[in-house]
């Protein structure tokens, strides 16, 4: 595991510095709304609002900090919804790292830091109900290796960046993470690069370029088209 910082970026939060890969784990302009925006507001909020789902499931790339499953949380209980959350992690963090990150103070609710320790705290490999609308399952494993049956209505995908871990981005990578979703369904993600929208839709994906999060201005999002269409 390369060594990892603390850093904290322009609304305040904490994000992650990986000092080999130079990169963050999250935009600079701020963790906790690049990830409310994206993850958030044009992923959980666009499912409900446009396909009124009682129960979703979410896959997602890169568990991290754990930041994008504590919004999920939150959501599912502000918003009476079933979230059954997946998430792949190769590179679990160490426990004197995660306790001392800040997501907490951004989020309102009621023992928000206690409920971010036990996603943390919850066991590998094993699927764990936190609370009454929320499951998670946390897995170690690479996007590249992970097979299941499950199908998913949302994919998170947090991979670090193109430049960084170009990999993650290419086809076969971006296919095995499409062939997942259930048609209809949808996936997220901070990058907007013009070879990501040519493969997606390469992917029978209807791809949508939203506006970013603050000091990012593009985002996307791509649906995944019934066979049919
Ligand atoms: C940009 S960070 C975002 C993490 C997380 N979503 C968060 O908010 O903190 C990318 C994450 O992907 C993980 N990762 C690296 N390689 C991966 C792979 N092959 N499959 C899945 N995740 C991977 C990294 O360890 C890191 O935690």
């Amino acid at each position: 595991m390369s060594e990892l910082k603390i850093i904290v970026t322009e609304d305040g939060s904490h994000s992650l510095y990986n000092a080999d890969l130079n990169e963050t784990y999250h935009s600079f302009h701020g963790a906790v709304q690049e990830s409310k925006h994206v993850f958030i507001k044009e992923g959980l909020d666009y499912l409900k609002s446009e396909q009124s789902l009682k129960q979703i499931n979410v896959l997602e790339v890169g568990f991290g900090t754990g930041l994008n499953a504590l919004l999920a949380l939150e959501w599912a209980n502000e918003n009476q919804v079933e979230v059954n959350f997946t998430t792949l992690e190769p590179f679990p963090l160490k426990a004197e790292l995660y306790e001392q990150l800040n997501y907490a103070q951004f989020i309102s609710g009621e023992n928000v830091h206690a409920k971010f320790l036990e996603l943390h705290r919850a066991s590998w490999e094993v699927l764990e109900r936190q609370g009454k609308c929320f499951s998670i399952f946390k897995t170690i494993q690479r996007l590249q290796d992970f097979n299941t049956e499950n199908k998913f209505n949302i994919i998170f995908f947090d991979a670090f960046a193109p430049s960084k871990q170009s990999e993650m981005w290419g086809l076969p990578v971006l296919s095995t993470a499409v062939g997942n979703l259930v048609d209809g369904g949808v996936l997220v993600t901070y990058c907007a690069q013009g070879q990501l929208k040519r493969d997606l839709k390469y992917l029978d994906m209807e791809v949508q370029t939203l506006p970013g999060p603050p000091g990012k201005k593009e985002m996307v999002r791509a649906i995944k088209l019934k066979e049919a269409e």
